[in-house]
């Protein structure tokens, strides 16, 4: 199997699952080196990680000079855990059937009911189909670092063919920052670059602070390739690409974006050293300077269906101006959209929500933008601030601890002037395009005008309380705000529905997520006796904490590597990869159903009032992100305006409604 060893100056592909660096083999140590290479791994102080690497190296003849006689290895703080993470487990078969008839009962029938159950017990059988497959899965998990990455990858992210805008990548927005006009953007721009710099430099030191759950360290590979990875459209499937941090040809350049077009800057001095504020102002002006006039919106081919993408990218990268634009676009460590004006309305957030996940379409800014690069900073011309990142590579923590990082930076840091060094010229990316990629083009703005009015987006800021609330009644805040949302949704549609909420599986090597699915027998009961008022204040108070354990102890159990539809998936895809018929209990109508997630929810922590935005995952659904802070809970709610079934507006007053009502229960209990 292959997988990477990253130094600071090189990425190392490697064949051997076994001998794979982070799930080291305990034989291998210093004692185990001739004594030779045991005095120079000594002379050099070099950290337990890296002399395993060394080791490793050594054992097996590497041809990687670096770990012998490079430069000396950065102190590796922020991976020197990876090699104790242990791997992600393959839950057992029993469990997971068992937990998969509890999370559908209160979706379906009694009749449905019965014809999973049979399915299931068929599936499970001692000898059956289900136990195979099992053994199956568990051979690949011994063969595997993490049995479940790559397909999570090409299933999740590459296989789709949907537009990556608004279906795929969420947009950050920041609070907003007090600037307008614009000198002041490109002031507030040359600020926000430095800070992100600044950030790079400890990813590159790895210094970062390894992230925690309570103790447990959790895997920091995201954060390598936010700076690093950028997703190629190709038929069929897409592939991620990550430029390794090489010595001779590491990426030290952005790409800025004004006007729909792309220049190219070097952000770094000779010295290697970060340009100071005031340069990367001074660049950005001549950026500004040269791009007076919005020129065709090259960009918008991004947010197109990925195969016709596809298509076009690989008639496009047959003229050799337009592949050295597309490659330092791709290999660049990140984007700077500076956006023209924008008609916030009344609604501020909402709309400040819509320019970071779309840019407001073909008329305003979604031409900006490079929706396949990882990192897109946009900076608006009214404090408007935010992220739009492409999720292949990572998960919302690690892009928030970068925009938590560079927020502190630029309310914190003084402008410091550099030394008066000429930086070289920004350099336009050219492109050109002949007649059938200009009617792509037309033909991209039509697509993504209709999906940007189809989008119905609703922020909301709830200012009761926050999770110091659910905390001082002794409940789990998330458990407490997504029982809100369940009975937010019972209170619209009068049944449960299917509920996604995203469990980070980050404490086990290269774990990303697993489904917490919210809707449970439990929360379906709280719902129903909260709409009926025959029920005593004090039965509804029991079955609220009930429901809110149950959500507890399935979050623990998906963060510890033990939720269903990840197992359930790996079931599935061990059967096709062996040439099987795909099983029946995945044909079955309630799979389904259990699969059709009405409700995609996640909880997205910042230290600020940033707000995470991501659209639903099926055509008659919605997707809840929130920040919960402790005084105040932020909400981020989307739906299609082509769906009959969904109203943002109508969801997010019953969720406050039910926040409300959720309170209001619990104190006046308390006082009885
Ligand atoms: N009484 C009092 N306090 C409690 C409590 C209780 N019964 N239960 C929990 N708390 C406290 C916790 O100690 C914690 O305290 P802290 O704020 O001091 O750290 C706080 O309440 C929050 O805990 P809780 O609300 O239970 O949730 P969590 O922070 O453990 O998060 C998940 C739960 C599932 C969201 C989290 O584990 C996770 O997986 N997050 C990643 C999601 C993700 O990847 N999203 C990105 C998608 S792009």
């Amino acid at each position: 199997m292959a997988f990477s060893v990253i130094t600071r100056s090189r990425s190392y592909d490697y064949n051997d699952a076994e001998d794979s660096v982070f799930g080291m083999r305990q034989d291998l140590t210093v004692q185990n080196l001739p004594t030779r290479r045991k005095r120079f791994v000594r002379r050099h102080s070099y950290s337990p990680y890296e002399v395993k690497v060394k080791t490793l190296a050594h054992h097996h003849q590497w041809k990687a000079p670096e770990f012998f006689c490079g430069a000396k290895l950065p102190p590796g703080r922020m991976v020197l855990h990876q090699s104790s993470l242990p791997r992600l487990p393959v839950p057992n078969l029993c469990q997971t059937l068992e937990k998969y008839l509890l999370t559908v009962r209160p979706l379906v029938d009694d009749t449905a009911f019965q014809k999973t159950k049979q399915l299931v017990e068929e599936f499970g059988k001692s000898g059956g189909l289900g136990e195979s497959l099992q053994t199956k899965l568990k051979k690949r998990a011994q063969e595997r670092q993490n049995w479940l990455d790559d397909w999570w990858l090409h299933t999740a992210y590459l296989d789709y063919r949907e537009p990556v805008v608004i279906h795929v990548s969420p947009g950050i927005v920041c609070p907003p920052q007090n600037f307008s006009g614009k000198e002041e953007q490109l002031q507030f721009a040359a600020k926000l670059v430095a800070g992100v710099l600044d950030y790079k430099v400890q990813i590159d030191d790895q210094s970062v602070p390894i992230d925690k759950l309570r103790t447990q360290p959790l895997c920091m590979d995201q954060y390598y390739k936010l700076f690093l990875a950028c997703r190629l459209p190709g038929d069929q499937r897409d592939q991620v690409v990550v430029y390794g941090p090489d010595c001779d040809d590491r990426p030290r350049h952005i790409v800025v974006v004004h006007n729909n077009q792309f220049f190219s800057l070097d952000v770094y001095d000779n010295n290697g050293k970060p340009l100071s504020q005031d340069l990367i102002h001074a660049q950005l002006q001549r950026v500004v300077c040269q791009s007076k006039d919005p020129g065709v919106p090259v960009g918008i081919l991004t947010t197109e269906n990925r195969d016709t993408w596809g298509r076009v990218y690989k008639a496009l990268k047959k003229d050799k101006h337009n592949k050295r634009s597309l490659e330092a676009i791709n290999k660049s460590m990140f984007m700077l959209c500076l956006d023209q004006e924008t008609d916030r309305g009344a609604d501020r957030w909402t709309s400040m929500g819509h320019q970071l996940m779309h840019g407001g379409g073909s008329q305003l800014n979604s031409g900006n933008r490079w929706f396949d690069k990882t990192l897109q900073f946009i900076v608006g011309t009214d404090g408007a601030v935010g992220i739009v990142y492409e999720h292949s590579p990572a998960e919302g923590p690690p892009i928030i601890a970068l925009l938590d990082h560079m927020l502190d930076f630029c309310s914190q840091a003084p402008e410091v002037k550099g030394p008066s060094v000429q930086p070289m010229e920004p350099e336009r990316l050219f492109f050109s395009l002949n007649d059938s990629v200009l009617e792509a083009i037309h033909n991209a703005k039509q697509n993504l005008d209709i999906q940007v009015q189809d989008l119905d987006l609703h922020l909301v800021m709830f200012k009761t309380y926050g999770k110091g609330f659910p905390k001082s009644q002794r409940l789990s805040p998330d458990s407490y705000i997504q029982m809100a949302m369940q009975l937010a949704f019972y209170k619209v549609y009068k049944v449960a529905c299917a509920t996604y909420e995203s469990g980070s599986t980050r404490m086990f090597h290269l774990g990303r997520t697993d489904t917490i699915r919210s809707a449970s027998v439990q929360s379906l009961k709280f719902c129903q006796a909260m709409q009926d008022s025959t029920v005593h204040p004090s039965e509804k108070v029991a079955l609220l904490r009930r429901a809110v354990e149950g959500h507890k102890k399935y979050a623990q159990e998906t963060v510890s590597g033990q939720g269903i539809d990840r197992h359930l998936l790996g079931l599935k895809l061990i059967a096709v990869e062996a040439g099987l018929d795909v099983p029946d209990l995945f044909v079955d109508s309630t799979y389904q159903q259990a699969v059709h997630f009405k409700l995609s929810t996640s909880q997205v922590p910042s230290k600020y009032d940033s707000l995470l935005c991501f659209g639903p995952v099926v055509p008659d659904g919605y997707g809840v992100c929130y920040n919960p802070a402790q005084d105040h809970l932020n909400f981020c709610i989307s739906a299609f305006n082509s769906s009959w079934q969904t109203d943002t507006g109508k969801l997010a007053a019953a969720l406050q409604q039910s926040l409300l009502e959720m309170q209001e229960l619990l104190q006046t209990q308390a006082k009885l």
